[in-house]
């Protein structure tokens, strides 16, 4: 038997990665060489400390019950984190764990928007900012992220009307794909724009430690007003290494904090005690490591995008993340460039229209591999794509 999918999924295609990834089968079948940087998975390894505290957890037998809420260790060490590393003073009713950020994130409309409201998200941007709102059976209107605008929001080309019905905004930086950081003015814009038209604002923060040539990541909440008019998620995943942890916290406004908690405590009995106990770890512990690592991204994305450039590509630097957005040679789209270097060179990246029509003409590649192969894969782009 044979069972219809609900009408609601119809939105969503899995076509272009389920291509790409019968195309990377067959090519291994055949013995060939990959080299996939369409992962968004860091290859560094966690901090010794946050693994030995998971393996004293796994021990401790009252670890296995349901967790239920967030444990005050785990709450207040990312009080602390916040305040040390941040500036931010977090109080109780303002910060709830959530399962990752693609966890609260795909929720976090259905806790706060009716049908129809209107949510302002980013093209190119992350794709669960899009899934969560189609949830939630929003409105869902772009603003575009274009290198002419240096990849930052521009509200004054998002019509007034809109702007009046919109119940939130979405933004991220350092910026997944397109690897934008945003300097503090922007965010200072889009609050008066959320106190003037009454709209609140999400910030995605996955790569506030991860972020190059001496800028500073910061939190959107250290911006006066923030938090009257915002909210943003901390994941774990990236700075500390934790991808499958599941592990990220939202924290702002304690009405927006409030409604995501009463929807997720009616399907989620709590985050593993386990991985609480490896968050209060990662957060309490030494950041020595991140720091390095950050240090490795950026040089890898300096062999990456100077490599390119030295094949005669119109690569510019990414200003942080783990990501480098380029874009394709003339004559190629997104999608037929990464099919031709796939083929031709082994090298995976992510046509750039898998984050929104305004990624036509880009690439995306995660710098997830050491410096020196990526200088070696700049040459095999370079030799499927000759510049010079
Ligand atoms: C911009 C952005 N937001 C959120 C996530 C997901 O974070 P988490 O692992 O906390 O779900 C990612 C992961 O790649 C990301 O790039």
């Amino acid at each position: 038997m044979e069972y219809r999918q609900a009408a609601m999924l119809d939105y969503f295609q899995t076509g272009i990665f389920a291509a790409m990834d019968e195309k990377k089968a067959e090519l291994l079948r055949q013995g060939r060489k990959v080299y996939n940087l369409s992962v968004g998975t860091p290859d560094f390894r966690p901090a010794g400390h946050i693994m030995r505290a998971l393996e004293e957890s796994v021990r401790n037998p009252d670890n296995y019950k349901y967790s239920l809420v967030d444990t005050e260790e785990m709450t207040d060490a990312l009080k602390n984190y916040y305040l040390r590393r941040y500036g931010v003073a977090v109080s109780d009713g303002e910060v709830t764990g959530v399962q990752g950020t693609q966890e609260g994130m795909g929720h976090l409309a259905m806790a706060l928007c009716n049908p129809g409201d209107v949510v302002l998200l980013p093209d190119p941007g992350y794709p669960i900012y899009e899934a969560g709102a189609h949830f939630a059976g929003c409105e869902i209107v772009y603003y575009e992220l274009v290198k002419e605008n240096e990849f930052l929001p521009d509200l004054a080309s998002v019509p007034e009307d809109v702007l009046r019905r919109t119940r939130f905004i979405v933004v991220s930086y350092p910026s997944n794909p397109v690897g934008a950081a945003a300097p503090k003015s922007m965010y200072e814009d889009l609050i008066r724009s959320a106190e003037k038209y009454g709209f609140f604002i999400i910030n995605d923060m996955a790569y506030s430690d991860i972020i190059f040539d001496g800028r500073e990541g910061f939190s959107f909440l250290s911006i006066p007003g923030a938090k009257e008019v915002g909210a943003e998620f901390f994941s774990l995943s990236k700075s500390f290494n934790l991808t499958g942890l599941r592990l990220s916290f939202l924290i702002g406004n304690p009405s927006i904090v409030r409604a995501l908690k009463l929807l997720r405590s009616q399907y989620d009995f709590g985050i593993s005690f386990h991985y609480q106990k490896a968050a209060v770890a990662a957060l309490t512990g030494p950041t020595d490591e991140v720091v390095r690592q950050c240090a490795e991204y950026q040089r890898r994305r300096d062999a990456l995008c100077g490599g390119l450039r030295k094949q005669g590509w119109n690569a510019w630097d990414s200003q942080g993340t783990m990501f480098t957005w380029i874009p394709v040679p003339k004559g190629y789209t997104s999608a037929s460039c990464v099919e031709t270097l796939m083929e031709t060179s082994g090298v995976i990246g992510t046509p750039g229209t898998a984050f929104g029509p305004k990624g036509e003409g880009y690439m995306r590649f995660a710098l997830v591999k050491p410096a020196e192969e990526l200088l070696e894969i700049t040459e095999l782009i370079g030799r499927t794509f000759p510049m010079k």
